[in-house]
């Protein structure tokens, strides 16, 4: 059982020194447009993943006119007590410890502290390009296995230093080889290894998310999902051979995992051309809520759940309905904020489970 029960920022964002005490299993955190409500789960992300779940750049997570941040959380996991530290120093180094023990690498931490977010700006992962749904299913992998994360930075990095090399053939007009072989051959190990993690995983994935739908939709509806790779066809190594001279022209890497899919259909048109829009958040929860699932399954315990604004647009059906699912069918802690609080207080005292609800 993992749980938050305290936070403290510095710094970060909009809160130049503030802390919670959070004493419920679900906390509404309710305020104005502006007030911090996205910040404050943004630093309850940080602390899962080391980074924020908006920005690439730690920096903009500094308040204005500041030089670093601090986060500390107290987290409790198995019944012990966890103190996770976050500091952004004003050099811009990053430093993350549990229990004040640092980590050498940020990425043996990714997984401790399982954690879902739902977002408005997640629709993009159903009407976005396919980078946006290879970002979910990393995150979901990572979270997993600390193997993969290590396996994607490597293949991130060699094929950066591939496409340069592409490009100086170009810029240069000699070609370097023996220099592309080698670095094909660095490529092919960590691509396979994550084809192979992502196409094992998505047999059983994928269903669950199809399940999760038509439950949401409270019917039978024609969704399919599939893993798109050209990994499925050929093997990465003669994708490489195969498209040499494709890719010396293009200067680029035109094959590999980086341009995985998840090809989603309604019926047997694209998902997202014909889907309404109740049916994309239907979607887009089924696929957040099987995350869920899934890292309950695999950790032994429910991962924190932030739920950020999700209530706009949505009938109140559908968020009882979801409600209900994330808070008394799921035994993990829940963070939900919304603008309106007597609609929130509304809604969580028809589930009858305890809750906090804090006012920024
Ligand atoms: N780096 C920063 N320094 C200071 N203020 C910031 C920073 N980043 C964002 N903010 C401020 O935080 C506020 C938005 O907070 P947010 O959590 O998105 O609000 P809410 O979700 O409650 O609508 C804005 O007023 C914005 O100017
Ligand atoms: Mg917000």
């Amino acid at each position: 059982m993992l749980s938050l029960r305290h936070i403290s920022l510095l710094q970060f964002k909009n809160y130049p020194d503030r802390s919670f005490d959070f004493s419920e299993r679900v906390i509404g955190i309710c305020g104005k447009n502006g007030v911090g409500k996205t910040n404050l789960l943004d630093a309850i992300h940080y602390l899962c993943f080391t980074k924020s779940y908006f920005t690439r750049l730690d920096g903009n997570n500094v308040q204005h006119g500041a030089s670093g941040f601090r986060l500390h959380g107290d987290f409790i996991l198995h019944d012990r007590p966890e103190k996770a530290v976050c500091i952004l120093r004003e050099t811009g180094k990053k430093e993350f410890s549990i229990n004040e023990e640092p980590y050498d690498k940020f990425s043996h931490h990714i997984g401790r502290y399982p954690c879902v977010v739902i977002a408005p700006d997640d629709a993009e992962l159903i009407t976005g390009d396919s980078r946006e749904r290879r970002t979910f299913l990393d995150a979901l992998l990572c979270q997993l296995d600390p193997e993969y994360m290590q396996h994607l930075i490597i293949y991130k990095k060699v094929l950066d230093q591939r496409n340069s090399l592409l490009k100086s053939f170009a810029e240069t007009g000699t070609k370097n080889l023996a220099l592309l072989d080698v670095l094909d051959e660095q490529l092919i190990k960590p691509g396979d290894h994550i084809f192979h993690q992502r196409s094992s995983f998505l047999v059983s994935f994928l269903p669950v998310v199809k399940r999760l739908y038509n439950d949401i939709s409270q019917r039978d509806e024609n969704v399919h999902l599939y893993y798109e790779s050209e990994l499925l066809q050929s093997s990465f190594s003669d994708l490489l051979t195969l498209n040499r001279t494709k890719d010396c022209f293009a200067q680029r890497t035109t094959s590999g995992i980086h341009r995985d899919d998840l090809d989603i259909q309604l019926g047997n048109q694209p998902f997202k051309n014909i889907a309404s829009q109740g049916q994309r958040k239907s979607l887009l929860f089924a696929l957040k809520l099987a995350e869920m699932e899934v890292l309950k399954k695999e950790k032994g315990f429910a991962p924190l759940l932030l739920l950020d604004d999700v209530f706009e647009k949505l009938d109140e059906d559908r968020i009882g309905n979801l409600l209900h699912k994330v808070c008394a069918e799921n035994d993990g802690q829940v963070f939900i904020t919304d603008t309106n609080e007597e609609r929130l207080r509304g809604h969580l005292d028809k589930l009858s489970v305890s809750y906090q609800l804090l006012i920024l």
